[in-house]
C-alpha cells in the first residue's frame, strides 16, 4: 500500500480490543477513530490504544470524512443496519461474523456495497490464517487424495455467563451456531464446498438460546461431522482426511499456528505462528483489495458469505433456532 488506510472502530467490546492490537501491527493502517454509544467509554478506549479521535455515537464516526474503512464489532443483530449505514456514508466495511443473521440481511448488505461502490467483507479471519490457507492449498492439489472425512468442532462452557449478554441472549441472536458453529461450517464449506444434504440437531437453554448443535454435512463422496456448543468445552482440533493421508490442525484450529500431515503412518509437523492474534491477515487482505480497487475479496467473497449464511439458515430451520424479533 502506498498510502495509510484510516480505520474507524465501531462497538468497543471484547473483539474490538483484540482487533486494534493487530491493527497496530499493520504498517499501513492508521487507527483514526473509535466510537461507542457512550463517550466516556470511547475516550477510555482511545486513550488506552493511543487513537486520536473518540466519538460518543456510531453516527458521528460514520460522518467523519477522514475515516476510510469501518470495522463493525457490535452484536450480530446490528451488523446489517450499521454496515449499510456505513456504506451509505461512503465507507468501506469490514463486518464481524456472521455478516448478518440470515440470508436476507446478507443480500441487503451486498446490494448496499454494490450501490455505493464500496468494499465489503465479512471478518471471517480464519480464511486468511496462513496454516488454513496452506491446508486448503494441499487439499486442492490432492496431496492427501480426495477428501472423505472432516471433523471440526468449536465449544466452550458459557452457561455461567450473563444471560442478557450477546452470547446467550436470543434478543441479540445469541446461541452457539451463529457465534462459533460458523467456524466448523466454514471449514467444511472451504474444503468440500456446499453439501448435498445436512442432518442436524440442537439443544436449547430454558431462555430459548440454542446451546448445542451437531451437524453432518453429506457430500457425494465425503461426510463432515461438525459441532458447536456452550454446554462444555471440546478439543477444537480439526481432522481432514483423504484417501492418501490426513491433516490435523491442532487446537484451537480456527486460529491455527501450524498443522500436521500424516501420510503412510509418517507424521510431519509444520509450525506457522501467526503475526499477532491472527486478525493481522484479514486486515492485510482489506488493504490489498482497496489498493487494487476491488469491492470484494476473492479469498472470502460476497458469494462465500451468502453461501455460509444459507448453510446456517438451513440448520436453524431444521432445529427451530428462531430469534424473537424474527417472529
Ligand atoms: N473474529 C473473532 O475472533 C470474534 C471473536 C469474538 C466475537 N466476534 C464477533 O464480534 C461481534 C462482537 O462480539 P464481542 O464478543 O466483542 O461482543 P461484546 O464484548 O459484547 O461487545 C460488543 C460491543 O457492541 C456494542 N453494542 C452495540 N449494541 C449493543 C447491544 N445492544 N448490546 C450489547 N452491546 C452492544 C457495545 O459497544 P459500545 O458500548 O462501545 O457501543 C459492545 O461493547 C459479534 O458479532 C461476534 O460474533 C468475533
Amino acid at each position: 500500500m502506498s498510502e495509510n488506510v484510516r480505520w474507524g472502530i465501531i462497538g468497543l467490546g471484547n473483539i474490538a480490543r483484540n482487533f486494534v492490537k493487530d491493527l497496530a501491527l499493520v504498517k499501513e493502517a492508521q487507527i483514526y477513530a473509535a466510537a461507542s454509544r457512550n463517550l466516556e467509554k470511547a475516550k477510555g478506549f482511545t486513550e488506552e490504544y493511543n487513537i486520536p479521535n473518540a466519538f460518543g455515537s456510531y453516527k458521528e464516526l460514520l460522518e467523519c470524512k477522514e475515516v476510510d474503512v469501518v470495522y463493525i464489532a457490535t452484536p450480530h443483530t446490528s451488523h446489517c443496519e450499521l454496515s449499510i449505514m456505513a456504506m451509505e456514508h461512503g465507507k468501506h466495511v469490514l463486518c464481524e461474523k456472521p455478516m448478518g443473521i440470515n440470508r436476507a440481511e446478507v443480500e441487503k448488505m451486498i446490494a448496499a456495497a454494490q450501490e455505493n461502490k464500496v468494499f465489503l467483507m465479512e471478518a471471517l479471519w480464519s480464511r486468511f490464517n496462513p496454516s488454513i490457507r496452506k491446508v486448503k492449498q494441499m487439499v486442492d492439489s490432492g496431496d492427501i487424495g480426495p477428501l472423505a472425512y472432516l471433523h471440526a468442532d468449536f465449544a466452550f462452557y458459557a452457561l455461567d455467563r450473563d444471560f442478557e449478554g450477546r452470547v446467550l441472549n436470543p434478543k441479540l441472536a445469541g446461541g452457539s451456531l451463529l457465534d462459533i458453529g460458523i467456524y466448523p461450517i466454514f471449514l467444511s464449506y472451504l474444503l468440500l464446498g456446499k453439501p448435498d444434504q445436512i442432518l442436524s440437531t440442537s439443544n436449547f437453554h430454558d431462555n430459548g438460546a440454542e446451546v448445542q448443535t451437531s451437524m453432518i454435512f453429506k457430500y457425494p463422496n465425503a461426510q463432515a461431522i461438525l459441532y458447536s456448543g456452550f454446554t462444555s468445552r471440546s478439543e477444537m482440533k480439526a481432522e481432514i482426511s483423504g484417501e492418501k493421508g490426513t491433516i490435523y490442525i491442532p487446537p484451537r484450529w480456527h486460529e491455527a499456528q501450524g498443522y500436521t500431515v500424516e501420510i503412510n503412518g509418517e507424521k510431519e509437523e509444520f509450525s506457522m505462528p501467526t503475526t499477532g492474534r491472527g486478525y493481522f491477515y484479514e486486515i492485510k487482505e482489506v488493504h490489498a483489495c482497496l489498493d487494487q480497487g476491488k469491492l470484494e475479496s476473492s479469498l472470502w467473497s460476497h458469494r462465500n458469505s451468502l453461501d455460509l449464511i444459507t448453510l446456517m439458515d438451513t440448520v436453524r430451520k431444521q432445529n427451530g433456532i428462531a430469534f424473537p424479533f424474527e417472529e
